[in-house]
């Protein structure tokens, strides 16, 4: 396997695979709340990227649901970080934050959605993710559709599966 790139050392607590530790929460203002089980696959082939999938299954038949998958870049020399996105739903994104230890707080930097996505339609995407103390990753995500306020959509833990 590729030497990870050095560029990529502020980010290493995040590579390799992460299983959802119990059932995600799922809530928005507009759909009856939800639960659901996601596996997460951060790698790198030695270039300065983090290559990265997420998938998500529901938590009682196993079907699959949400998946996304992109690529993770960060700023030479700063600690700005951007997540180039494309979701199974038809969004495609960029969500750029900053790192500060081991927490990256991102948001909606571009959106774009096939012309044919169903109403409603998100404009802002934010999502945290954290390495807790307990060894723990977390990731909470909020959204916004248009003219509405930003609200919770998603909260899950993860433990490491390798
Ligand atoms: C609904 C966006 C991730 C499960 C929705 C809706 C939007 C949305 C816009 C429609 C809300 C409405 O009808 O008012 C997103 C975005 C995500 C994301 C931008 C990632 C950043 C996920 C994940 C799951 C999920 C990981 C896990 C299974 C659902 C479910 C619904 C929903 C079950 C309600 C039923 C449906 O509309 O399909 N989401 N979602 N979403 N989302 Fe997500």
């Amino acid at each position: 396997s590729a030497e990870l790139n050095p560029t990529l050392l502020a980010l290493d607590w995040l590579l390799g695979v992460w299983e959802s530790d119990e059932p995600g929460e799922g809530s928005f203002s507009s759909i009856p709340p939800f639960r659901y089980n996601e596996r997460l696959h951060f790698s790198h082939v030695g270039q300065p990227v983090i290559n990265f999938m997420f998938n998500a299954f529901h938590a009682e038949n196993k079907k699959p649901m949400h998946r996304e998958c992109g690529f993770i870049r960060i700023q030479p020399g700063g600690n700005r970080v951007a997540f180039i996105i494309a979701q199974n739903s038809g969004l495609v994104e960029i969500e750029e934050g900053d790192l500060t230890g081991q927490q990256l707080t991102l948001h909606t930097h571009a959106l774009a959605r096939t012309s044919f996505a169903k109403e409603p339609h998100v404009q802002q995407i934010s999502r945290v993710f954290q390495l807790r103390p307990d060894g723990k990753l977390e990731q909470t995500v909020s959204m916004a559709m248009e003219g509405g306020p930003l609200m919770q959509h998603l909260h899950i833990t993860y433990r490491r599966s390798s």
